[in-house]
């Protein structure tokens, strides 16, 4: 049975061509540490060096030598949340964010640091006035997601950091559903802070992500681990300057040369021409599923400011019976559940049933989403059978 993998919100498959090479080309041909030795290791300090210029061209950040590298994005926003907030610090998050930052923030709740979630409507939409209103006199920061790993829903970033630079509120963008997919400019969006991973829109294997930080932002902010980094080792002291003040330790080279390659892929390709057709394949999706009885799409509708990630509530039925029928019998892989993701699907009225989530990435075909469709309908078939 040939698969159809339909989970690139969790992780895309395939990665973009190459990716598998150059990594192998650096483990079997390369093999260097970088920064640290005595021999000729330059050519993984120019591969290190030049994927950070090409993610600070991706998101037209200024300052290259600001992009660090961390194993995913989780990591990222660990980094910039427990960096900089302390006890008595205010932070606001939408209600659609991913355990990435509740996560983090619960721990920094016990410890003195206080946050507010801005309410998104049913479709996730966040209406900019609530976030204004749960400004404080000591708020610090805000995190937002660019999208929903649920519903799909794009969030307003830029209307929400122009108003964090006219507070002066540090302002942190979680690009994990839309990094590789939408144009991201880390200067109009006026963003403090962006975390992006690796392994999803950009392509790229899997631990391999990081931030990008404003000098304002990174000087204030501690680095949550120390140690080795190659330079000022006559010192026992974490170097101040970046990258190095948050990068301690041999990163993952095989890991940068594969983004190297996938980030060469996108430029060749175009954000544009990938965008397109993924929503291609997801409008195709949401109107097929929002047709059947008793199959509730989760959020909007339509393809209007969303990303391809199509969630599904199929009623009167168990949602990970239908999933894994979908598997087992018909190849089809999705991701069901709550997806990490439990205030976004409170939000979306979703919680705690979860939903079935379909998440065509740029390899899937409509040839892929038709035998979806029918497998679909061919599972919802055999689950009233055995009901009989
Ligand atoms: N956050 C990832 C997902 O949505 C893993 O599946």
């Amino acid at each position: 049975m040939e698969r159809i993998y339909l989970d690139n919100a969790a992780t895309s498959y395939p990665k973009a061509p190459g990716v598998g090479d150059a990594v192998k080309h650096f483990i079997d041909a390369v093999g260097d540490n970088v920064n640290r030795s005595g021999y000729d290791s330059l050519q993984a300090d120019e591969m290190v060096f030049d994927t950070r210029e090409m993610l600070a061209q991706l998101f037209n950040f200024p300052t290259p030598e600001t992009v660090i590298f961390t194993l995913n994005i989780t990591y990222g926003l660990n980094f910039l949340l427990k960096g900089i907030l302390k006890p008595g610090d205010h932070v606001i998050v939408s209600s659609m964010e991913h355990n990435a930052v509740m996560r983090p923030l619960i721990q920094l709740e016990k410890e003195g640091v206080e946050f507010s979630r801005a309410d998104c409507d049913e479709t996730g939409h966040l209406d900019v006035n609530d976030f204004r209103r749960s400004i404080r006199r000591n708020t610090k920061m805000a995190v937002l997601t660019h999208a929903s790993n649920v519903s799909g829903t794009i969030l307003p970033i830029e209307e929400v950091g122009a108003i964090c630079a006219e507070e002066e509120i540090f302002f942190v963008v979680d690009t994990a559903q839309t990094a590789g997919i939408l144009d991201l400019d880390f200067q109009k969006i006026q963003a403090d802070a962006l975390a992006f991973t690796g392994h999803k829109g950009l392509l790229a294997p899997q631990g391999i992500g990081g931030f990008l930080i404003s000098q304002d932002m990174a000087e204030e902010m501690e680095s949550l681990i120390s140690g080795g980094t190659g330079s000022l080792s006559e010192y026992e002291e974490v170097p101040p300057y970046l990258p190095d003040k948050f990068e301690a330790g041999t990163p993952n080279l095989p890991g940068i040369y594969g983004l190297h390659r996938a980030l060469k892929y996108l430029t060749d390709v175009g954000l544009e021409h990938i965008r397109n057709k993924e929503l291609r394949l997801a409008g195709y999706l949401l109107e097929e599923l929002g047709n059947m009885e008793r199959v509730t799409i989760a959020g909007s509708k339509g393809t209007e400011n969303r990303m391809s990630v199509v969630s599904a509530d199929f009623a009167g039925y168990d949602n990970a019976q239908v999933a894994y029928c979908l598997d087992k019998h018909h190849g089809i892989r999705t991701r069901c559940g709550l997806h990490c993701a439990p205030s976004a699907h409170k939000t979306l009225g979703t919680f705690p049933r979860g939903t079935v989530r379909f998440s065509p990435g740029h390899f899937n075909t409509e040839t892929d989403i038709e035998r979806t469709v029918s497998a679909v309908r061919a599972v919802l078939r055999e689950l009233e059978n055995t009901r009989r």
